[in-house]
């Protein structure tokens, strides 16, 4: 059920019915989509490849003649686009200058937990954190984002994420389209309200947290996209805080769903609907004939038939998204007809290996009946296990979950095989009301008795009210005995 929890304080109930937001057709798509800057980094002396990250406040005019208060990396409002190499050495060295302690999460990236940037490695004002790696996972659409315990909604909420995209050889050797901001371009999607003075109005939640009525893609609000190819790559992310999407194009085109959160699928499915949560990353192909024009839209997301669940994540809510205006001749697409038959090979987990099974509550706002709490490690993962999670959403509400460290694969889906787009990688799986999920995960290479890692709830508000818990990763036979805190195995 709801679960009587005081995290319900503070919620407007005119946010739970009534209230339909619908912009399809009043959208005037009159500002050029901005695409983040593509930040390559520098390579030092010893090879690493260094990234400077300022967390920074500024205002942004979103609308003409309105200042909004922001913060952003090395910019007043989201972050560049980094990308680096599989195999490589990073190091990036962000710096806090707001007037308060952040952190920087690297979502999706498997590495060490003292890196990762948790709520456990806070940034205070006017020092800087340089966490360091190696990255070694395949090519994929990863993002960044504070993380600070309790803070993680308004951070976020006033502008601070980016990219992080990883590149390997096996997915540049395939004919996809990949020049970044020509036919490859990332769509960062946000809802947001705003006062009447131009502020971001982030003070009234309903039981998802905070729910916009108008949306800004990479920080554009009305945006249009002048595509120039006949085949373009969209990497799109839900960076909003609280509302899940359905995406589709308002002619119905099938598009090529070619990657998920964690790289790319064995082979293109083809969509029409692409459902993402809070936090979630999907790659598609959409292809174009020259001198026409489509929009992006996100519809209702089908939530089954009551119309009282749905109304709790702005069920019945449409979108405009993004117009997409084709040129009168269009660059050749480099594969035909969209995108090549096989991607890559996926290697699958099986149950066979699994040697520790645990099961996961959401209900009440918290995990396992307890919210989250710094000094208190939740599970104890033996390095080098293959887990089998089970995770159930026991609210009449959807929720999501993330596991940090690693990507995982998902076994079913309220009992069934999970459909095609959720066949590949994943780190963060939506979880409809009522909901259970079976996910498998493997824990390599780090190890650290001393640094959790998070797993929790990606609609923000949801994850500062405490529905998040932590684990330690430790050597094969340092169990529980080595571990302060209660232990939640099951
Ligand atoms: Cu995107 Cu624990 O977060
Ligand atoms: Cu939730």
């Amino acid at each position: 059920g709801l679960g009587g929890c005081g995290a319900l304080g503070g919620i407007v109930p005119g946010l739970l019915d009534g209230g339909r937001v619908d912009t399809v057709g009043a959208v005037e798509f009159d500002r050029a989509l901005a695409v983040p800057p593509l930040d390559e980094g520098r390579l030092d002396a010893s090879g690493t490849r260094v990234f400077d990250l300022t967390a920074q406040t500024g205002t942004t005019e979103f609308q003409s003649g309105a200042q909004t208060p922001t913060w952003g990396f090395n910019s007043s409002y989201l972050g560049p686009t980094l990308v680096a190499d599989r195999g490589e050495k990073v190091r990036v060295d962000v710096r806090n200058e707001l007037p308060e302690a952040t952190t920087v999460h690297w979502h999706g990236m498997h590495l060490p937990a003292a890196m990762d940037g948790g709520p456990h490695q806070p940034i205070a004002p006017d020092t800087t954190w340089s966490p360091t790696w190696t990255i070694d996972q395949p090519a994929a659409t990863l993002w960044y984002h504070p993380h600070p315990h309790g803070r993680t909604e308004a951070h976020v909420a006033r502008g601070l994420a980016g990219l992080f995209l990883v590149r390997d050889p096996e997915e540049a050797a395939l004919a996809l389209p990949r020049n970044y901001g020509v036919d490859d371009i990332p769509l960062i999607v946000q809802d947001k309200r705003f006062t009447s003075d131009g502020a971001f109005d982030d003070g009234t939640r309903g039981f998802v947290g905070a729910l916009g009525d108008t949306l800004l893609v990479n920080g554009t609000l009305g945006p249009y996209l002048d595509v120039t190819s006949e085949a373009v790559r969209l990497r799109l992310l839900n960076a909003s805080t609280a509302r899940t999407y359905d995406f589709e194009f308002a002619d119905d085109r099938t598009v090529q769903l070619i990657a998920s959160d964690g790289g790319l699928l064995d082979a293109p499915v083809p969509a029409t609907r692409i459902r993402l949560s809070p936090g979630e990353r999907a790659e598609i192909v959409v292809r174009f004939v020259p001198g026409e024009t489509t929009t992006l839209r996100s519809t209702p997301p089908d939530l089954g038939t009551e119309p009282e669940v749905a109304s709790r994540n702005g069920g019945a809510d449409r979108f405009d998204v993004l117009q997409l205006r084709a040129a009168a001749s269009l660059t050749p697409a480099a594969s035909a007809p969209d995108a090549p038959a096989r991607l890559t090979t996926i290697e699958r987990l099986r149950e066979s290996d699994v040697t520790a099974r645990r099961t996961i509550t959401l209900d009440g706002f918290a995990i396992d009946d307890d919210v989250m709490q710094m000094d208190r490690i939740d599970q104890v993962v033996e390095l080098g296990a293959t887990e089998l999670w089970t995770v159930r959403n026991e609210m009449q509400l959807p929720h999501n979950f993330h596991v940090h460290d690693v990507q995982f694969q998902v076994l079913s889906v309220g009992g069934a095989p999970p459909p095609p787009e959720l066949g590949g990688w994943k780190d963060t799986v939506y979880l409809p009301p009522d909901t259970e999920v079976r996910l498998i995960m493997r824990f390599d290479d780090y190890a650290d008795p001393d640094a959790p890692y998070m797993y929790h709830c990606h609609l923000l508000w949801h994850e500062d009210q405490g529905m998040m818990g932590q684990f330690v990763v430790v050597e094969p036979g340092q169990g529980a005995g080595t571990i302060e805190g209660t232990g939640h195995d099951h």
